[in-house]
């Protein structure tokens, strides 16, 4: 490192009518490129930071500040080892989570994706930009949709579980990620979630669930969560609760058994001891989302059936 710095140094002394000058004094970036050379970093080269030609791209200085005590070692009287930089990053910084992210909003402030950051649930809790992002490496782990649950998971234990139940949204699988339903940097929907309500959330990928429906299912429109577990559960279709347990929370006073039978001309729904069983409900009300039989006036429409 040293060596190719001198060498480097005598080069631009030999040729270059300026290089005495340049080559004394090196200033900023490249003050810090003397110790701290692309050896010694991982390479970025293939990310946007990377790419050194486009002035917009910040340069060591940008985010860790001139540093120059840093530089020069100028230490405080009785200061054991090499003053810290301005500002430094990553899991054992000194530098307050505010300070790091506010050097990275001076140029990431514009962008859409981050207009609600401040204030979000992550601001508030002090988990900065560097939290998630890996700048000196090609393969920032958050940004790569196979390995960003693995980030998260870091911090989120419970949601790693959760995505392992038998019925799960495929993130385990790879075919979907957080940022999928969650924008991370902040959002005007509850829980981080990418659109401004829930169910707005996941219409962008079950739209049929939408409707307008003809006959709609009051709890369907109000909160996909009132039967749905987003992540994951232990029941068929992600439900909070397996049938018929889950429609008797709401309609606990249901058309007797009886009125069925005379109804349907059967009982196939009940067990021998008259109990509504496994799916019985979903047997005959098939349109649990809502109905779009444009009749008004037959039953299997109003009811959910057809
Ligand atoms: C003369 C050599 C030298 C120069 C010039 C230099 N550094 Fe360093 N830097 C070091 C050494 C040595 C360490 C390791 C210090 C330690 O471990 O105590 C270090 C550590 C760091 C760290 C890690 C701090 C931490 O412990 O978290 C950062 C960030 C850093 N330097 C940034 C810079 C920047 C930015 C510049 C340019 C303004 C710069 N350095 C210039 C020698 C240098
Ligand atoms: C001096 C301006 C500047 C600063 C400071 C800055 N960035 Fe950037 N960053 C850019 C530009 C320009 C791009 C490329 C265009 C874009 O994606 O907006 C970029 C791209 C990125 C990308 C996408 C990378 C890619 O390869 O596509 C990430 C992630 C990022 N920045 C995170 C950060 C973080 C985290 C910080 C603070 C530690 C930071 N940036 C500080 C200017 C900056
Ligand atoms: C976009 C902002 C940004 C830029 C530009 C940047 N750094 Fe960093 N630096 C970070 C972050 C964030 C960390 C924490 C570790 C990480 O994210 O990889 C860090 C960590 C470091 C470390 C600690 C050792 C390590 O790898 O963890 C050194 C040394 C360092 N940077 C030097 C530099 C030098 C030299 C430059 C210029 C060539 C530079 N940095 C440019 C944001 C930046
Ligand atoms: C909780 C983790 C987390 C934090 C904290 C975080 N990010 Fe991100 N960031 C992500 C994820 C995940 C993506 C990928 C988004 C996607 O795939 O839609 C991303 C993508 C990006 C991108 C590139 C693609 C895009 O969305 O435009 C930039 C730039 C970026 N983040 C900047 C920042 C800045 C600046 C901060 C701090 C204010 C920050 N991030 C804080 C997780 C995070
Ligand atoms: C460094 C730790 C850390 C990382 C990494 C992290 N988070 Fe967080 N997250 C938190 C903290 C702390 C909170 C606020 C306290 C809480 O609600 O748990 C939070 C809050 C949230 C919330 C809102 C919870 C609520 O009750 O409103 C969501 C959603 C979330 N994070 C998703 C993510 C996603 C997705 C990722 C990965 C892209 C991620 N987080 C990465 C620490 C982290
Ligand atoms: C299919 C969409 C979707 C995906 C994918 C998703 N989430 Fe969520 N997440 C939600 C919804 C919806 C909620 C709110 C649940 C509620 O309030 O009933 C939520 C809530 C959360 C919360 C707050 C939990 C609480 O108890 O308040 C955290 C943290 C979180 N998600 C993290 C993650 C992480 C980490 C990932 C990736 C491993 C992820 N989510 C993937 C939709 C999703
Ligand atoms: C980014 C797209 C996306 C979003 C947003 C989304 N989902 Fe999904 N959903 C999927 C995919 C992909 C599957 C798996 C389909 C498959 O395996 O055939 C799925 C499956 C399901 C299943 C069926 C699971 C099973 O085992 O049969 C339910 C229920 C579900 N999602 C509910 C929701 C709810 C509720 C939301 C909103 C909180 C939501 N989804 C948001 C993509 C999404
Ligand atoms: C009243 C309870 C209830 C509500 C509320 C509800 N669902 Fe369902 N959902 C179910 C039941 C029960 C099943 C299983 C149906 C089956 O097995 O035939 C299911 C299955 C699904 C499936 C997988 C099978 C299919 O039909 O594609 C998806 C996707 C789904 N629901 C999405 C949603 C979305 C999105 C919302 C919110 C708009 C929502 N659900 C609200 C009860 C509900
Ligand atoms: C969170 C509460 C809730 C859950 C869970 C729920 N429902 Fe409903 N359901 C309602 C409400 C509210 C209405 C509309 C008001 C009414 O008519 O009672 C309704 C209406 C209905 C109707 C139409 C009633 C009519 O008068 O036309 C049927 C049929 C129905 N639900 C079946 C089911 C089935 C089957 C399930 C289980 C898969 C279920 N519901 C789960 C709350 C719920
Ligand atoms: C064998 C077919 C069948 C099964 C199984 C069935 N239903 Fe029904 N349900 C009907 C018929 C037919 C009607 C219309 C009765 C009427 O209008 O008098 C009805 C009406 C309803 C209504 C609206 C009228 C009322 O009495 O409030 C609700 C709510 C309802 N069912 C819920 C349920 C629930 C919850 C289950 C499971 C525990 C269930 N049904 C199982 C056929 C069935």
């Amino acid at each position: 490192m040293r060596i190719k710095y001198l060498l480097a140094v005598v080069g631009l002394v030999l040729f270059n009518p300026l290089g005495a000058a340049w080559a004394a004094e090196p200033v900023g970036a490249a003050v810090c490129v003397k110790c701290h050379d692309a050896e010694e970093r991982p390479d970025n080269s293939k990310t946007a930071h990377g790419f050194s030609t486009d002035s917009r791209v910040p340069d060591c200085i940008s985010c860790h500040g001139a540093s120059d005590d840093h530089a020069k070692n100028r230490r405080q009287p009785g200061a054991k080892g090499r003053p810290l930089p301005d500002r430094n990053f990553g899991k054992t910084a000194n530098t307050p989570a505010h300070q790091r992210t506010e050097t990275c909003m001076t140029c990431h402030a514009k962008d859409a994706k981050r207009a609600l950051w401040s204030g979000s649930q992550h601001d508030a809790a002090d988990v900065a930009c560097d939290s998630c992002h890996k700048n000196h490496d090609n393969q920032d782990k958050v940004r790569n949709r196979a390995s960003q649950a693995e980030v998260c998971y870091t911090c989120h234990k419970e949601q790693r579980g959760q995505m392992n139940k038998a019925s799960h949204h495929p993130v385990a699988e790879g075919k979907m990620s957080c940022s999928d339903c969650h924008n991370p940097h902040g959002s005007a929907g509850p829980k981080l979630l990418k659109r401004d309500s829930l169910n707005d959330t996941c219409y962008t990928c079950h739209a049929e669930k939408r409707g307008p429906f003809v006959h709609q299912h009051d709890p369907v429109t109000d909160n996909c969560s009132n039967c749905h577990v987003a992540h994951g559960s232990q029941n068929a279709a992600m439900l909070t609760t397996r049938t018929p347990l889950l429609c008797q929370q709401c309609h606990a006073t249901a058309h007797p058994a009886s009125d069925v039978g005379t109804l349907t001309g059967g009982t196939a729904a009940l067990n021998s001891a008259g109990m509504w069983q496994g799916r019985s409900c979903l047997n005959c009300h098939t349109q649990v989302h809502g109905s779009n039989n444009p009749s008004t006036t037959l039953m299997p429409a109003q009811r959910l059936m057809r």
